[in-house]
């Protein structure tokens, strides 16, 4: 059986000091501007969306990367309407929009990082993408802590798994909080 002593508390207790204070500062996961380099590099010239935003630190990454590429992106967030996220800063020009409202089927790729696990918000976003177009979506795999089952089951059967270079760059640069199970996953729509 594993002891802890007092130094062990104060240690546990830094790491999710740190922890609480990144997500608030930047997100729930952990992202580079190696694998923003990589996003860019891979859809260059294409158009994105980004829902569930938070922070906008992923959009601030991935646009600092797109350069003078013709490609567009935009990022939505409601900025806690059902929760308060406490965020305390906000790294790109997010729009203050219900992402279930979107028109989302103008973009080529839809990035989705972290959509909460409770709700089926997840679903419906990935329900109104159309045929052909790539969702980008870093978070839990099944019966894990993002996207209801039935998001997780609608991506088996509407979609297929792309991309795979550009998989496994960003999941080898992937580091993720102890106790996480997080992952980029990418996927294409095949199916209505
Ligand atoms: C778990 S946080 C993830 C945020 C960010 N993607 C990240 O990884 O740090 C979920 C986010 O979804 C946003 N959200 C939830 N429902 C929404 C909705 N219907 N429309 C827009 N944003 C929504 C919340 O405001 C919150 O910022």
């Amino acid at each position: 059986m594993i002891s802890f002593n007092r130094k062990d508390y104060v240690d546990i207790n830094e790491y999710c000091l740190a922890q609480e204070k990144y997500r608030v500062e930047f997100g729930w996961h952990i992202f580079l501007e190696s694998q923003a380099k990589a996003i860019a590099e891979a859809y260059k010239g294409l158009k994105f969306i980004e829902v569930y935003a938070g922070t906008g630190y992923v959009a601030k990454l991935i646009t600092e990367q797109m350069g003078n590429s013709n490609g567009s992106y935009l990022a939505y967030d409601n900025n806690g309407v059902i929760n308060d996220w406490g965020y305390v800063k906000k790294h790109y020009d997010v729009i203050n929009e219900d992402v279930l409202e979107l028109d989302i089927t103008q973009a080529d790729v839809i990035v989705m990082c972290w959509p909460a696990y409770a709700e089926m918000d997840a679903l419906t976003v990935v329900k109104n993408m159309r045929i052909g177009q790539v969702l980008l979506y870093q978070g839990e795999g099944y019966g894990g802590c993002t996207g209801c089952d039935e998001f997780h089951e609608y991506l088996e059967s509407n979609f297929h798994e792309a991309n795979p270079e550009l998989l496994n760059t960003l999941n080898d640069l992937h580091v993720t909080w102890d106790g996480l199970h997080d992952r980029w996953f990418i996927y294409k729509k095949d199916k209505e």
